[in-house]
This record gives structure tokens, sequence and C-alpha cells, in this order.
């Protein structure tokens, strides 16, 4: 995938992934290296970051810690439904393209996928799903997923996710909130975290840190607290349950002793509004998508994605229209975008 084997590393604009853990992070974990501790979360270190995350998302939640986002989907997902069931999502979701199944494999439901350039599902999208309910030989639309911010890059305005929140207790549905990158839409819309989940109308929460700056710090957290009975094994049943835990924990207390999680998505969405804004100017380059988290999405001229691609690191978003995804993190750098932006001035001279 990176074609980099034995070559110093190129500067990467692939994923948020692709940046360091932060050093507070780090500086955490070691910090709870110490001394022995029980094991599988029942320990000082565990309690302490759950009530972190409950003075963000509000005290009567339950939280699980996980270390992948494809295993809080999952086994938040498999945990609330049955195999007759339907999960609708974005045609664009992770859930749909980049769990290689793992939703159909371990739920057993169908996914319904709805169309949209944006990545964003629509309330009037969802009213043709109504016919299924209650016909035996379809499978029963269940719950709605929603990514937050979505694979493109753009977020759900809260009164949209209140809007779709409202079909689904309509409809006897659940509303679950991918929120691999919550914390660059709470930056974006600047509102709490609390606010764009529980206070939405959320029953289920995919809570991911590790694009923020943690080394592998997941979450499920269910606000509708009956849904949650018995989920601490499904979380076993699911693999994710991590007898170290308290270096699971240590990230999260990091990330939310203070306002380090707000810090970090703010500087990775500062750094792609900076880039967009450069690259808008340069003649032959289109961008494609609102930018309003922390991914540029843009047309370049052809020939220019290989030439650029010998300097940075990054992905090929659809190489038919000869679209690239940039994403920045939270250690992007003002000066990082303008050599990057000088790069790309090159690449597309004809
Ligand atoms: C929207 C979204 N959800 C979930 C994930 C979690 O994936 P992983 O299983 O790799 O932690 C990602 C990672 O790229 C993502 O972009």
């Amino acid at each position: 995938m990176t074609a980099q084997h034995g070559k110093a590393p190129l500067k990467s604009f692939a994923s948020d992934n692709n940046a360091p853990v932060h050093e507070a992070v780090l500086r955490a974990v070691t910090e709870v290296n110490s001394g022995d501790v029980i094991g599988y979360g029942d320990d000082i270190y565990t309690l302490s970051a759950e009530r972190k995350l409950k003075e963000q998302f509000g005290k009567d939640i339950r939280v699980y810690f996980m270390v992948t986002g494809t295993g809080a989907n999952v086994a938040g997902l498999s945990h609330i439904t049955r195999p007759y069931h339907a999960i609708i999502c974005s045609d664009k979701a992770h859930l749909e393209k980049d769990e290689c199944g793992a939703p159909e494999k371990m739920c057993g439901c169908k996914l319904i996928r709805i169309p949209g350039d944006d990545g964003k599902i629509k309330v009037d999208d969802l009213y043709p799903l109504l016919g299924s309910l209650g016909f035996p030989h379809h499978s029963q639309p269940k719950v709605i997923s929603l990514t937050q911010a979505t694979e493109m890059g753009t977020v759900y305005q809260l009164d949209e996710i209140r809007e779709i929140a409202g079909f689904a207790n309509d409809h006897d549905m659940y509303l679950h909130m991918d929120g691999a990158r919550l914390a660059n839409a709470a930056a974006s819309l600047n509102v709490s975290l609390a606010e764009t989940t529980m206070f939405s109308g959320v029953d289920l929460l995919s809570f991911g840190c590790t694009k923020n700056g943690a080394m592998g710090a997941e979450a499920v957290i269910f606000f509708n607290q009956e849904l949650a009975e018995g989920f601490e094994y499904t979380r076993k049943q699911s693999m994710q349950l991590i007898s170290k835990m308290r270096y699971v924990s240590a990230q999260f207390e990091a990330l939310f002793s203070g306002n380090l999680w707000l810090e970090n998505a703010q500087q990775a969405n500062r750094m792609a509004d900076l880039l967009a804004t450069k690259v808008s100017r340069i003649a032959g380059v289109t961008i494609t998508q609102k930018t309003e988290t922390n991914a540029v999405f843009a047309i370049l001229p052809p020939g220019a994605i290989e030439k650029l691609r010998q300097r940075y690191f990054f992905y090929t978003w659809d190489a038919q229209r000869n679209e690239v995804r940039w994403m920045t993190a939270y250690n992007t750098t003002e000066k990082d975008i303008e050599e990057f932006v000088a790069a790309i001035k090159d690449a597309v001279k004809p």
C-alpha cells in the first residue's frame, strides 16, 4: 500500500491514522506503567477515564473501552440487532466500504446503502424503507448509522441529526453514530460532544480517539442504557475486552483531563481549511467537497497525482475522476501546508 519499503517515510496526507501518537498520550501510558493492577478494566485508571468521558457525554451513559473502530462498530451493532434486521448507512460509510464485511458477518444483518456524494443520509431517503416494516420477506430496518464527521469530511448539523433521530424513534429504530472523527465534528460545529450525540437523540456511539492522537483508544457508549444490558458479554465475545486495560484508559485520561482532544481536532481542522483555501486558488485543481473537518477532496489534472506522490503519501479516492483525498491531523503544521501546496503547484504545472 505504501510502497515505502527501505526508504525514509514520506510526509503523509493520507490519513489521520498516519500521525504519531501524541506525546501527552504516550507519557500517560508510561505513567501508569508501574506496579500491578487488576486486569480487564477493574482498575483505578479505567474508573477515572470513564468518569472523564461521563463529564463530556453525561453521567447516565454506559462506556466500554476497546482498541479498534471496526470492533466498536461491529460489537455495538451486533448487540442491538437480530440477523433479520437491516442497518441503514451511507454508501460511503466505513461500515459498508472498509470493514471487510465484518458487520454483515458478525451481525448477520443486511446493510442498506443510501447513496449521497457528501456521505450524509437525508431523512427523505429513509421514508421508502418504511414499506419493508412488518413484511416478512424483507429485512427489517432497525438501525440508522450516521458517521460524524462523515467519510467525506462533511458534518451533520444538529438539526439534521435530530430529524433522523425523530424518524428512528417514530419507527422503532435505533440511531447509531460512527464517531471515529467525532472530535473533529464537534470542533467544526463548535458544540460539545454531548450535543452532537446524546442531546441529539443518538442511542449508541462508536467513539474513536485513535485519529485524535491516541495510540489505540476507542469506546462503545450507550446513551440508551437499556440497550447496554449484557454488553460486557458481547464485548468479550467480540474479542475487544483488553486485559491490560489501564493502557487504553490512560490514553482517554490524557485526551480528556483537559482540552487536548479539542485542541487536536481544531488544529487538524484548521490545517485542512488552510489547505483547501490555498489549493482552491491553484488553476486546474477543483475541490469537490465542503471542507468542514480535516479532509480535503480534490480533482487534479491528469499526471499530477503521480508526480505529487513521489514526494507525498496520500490516497487516490476516485481514479476515474482523478480525485484525491488529503487528510490533516493534529500534528500538521502551517509549514507542512506551505510545502505541500508548493509541491501541488509544481505537480500541476503543464
Ligand atoms: C469512519 C470510520 N469509522 C471507523 C474507523 C475505524 O477503523 P479501524 O478498525 O481501522 O480502527 C475508521 C478508520 O479509518 C473510519 O474512518
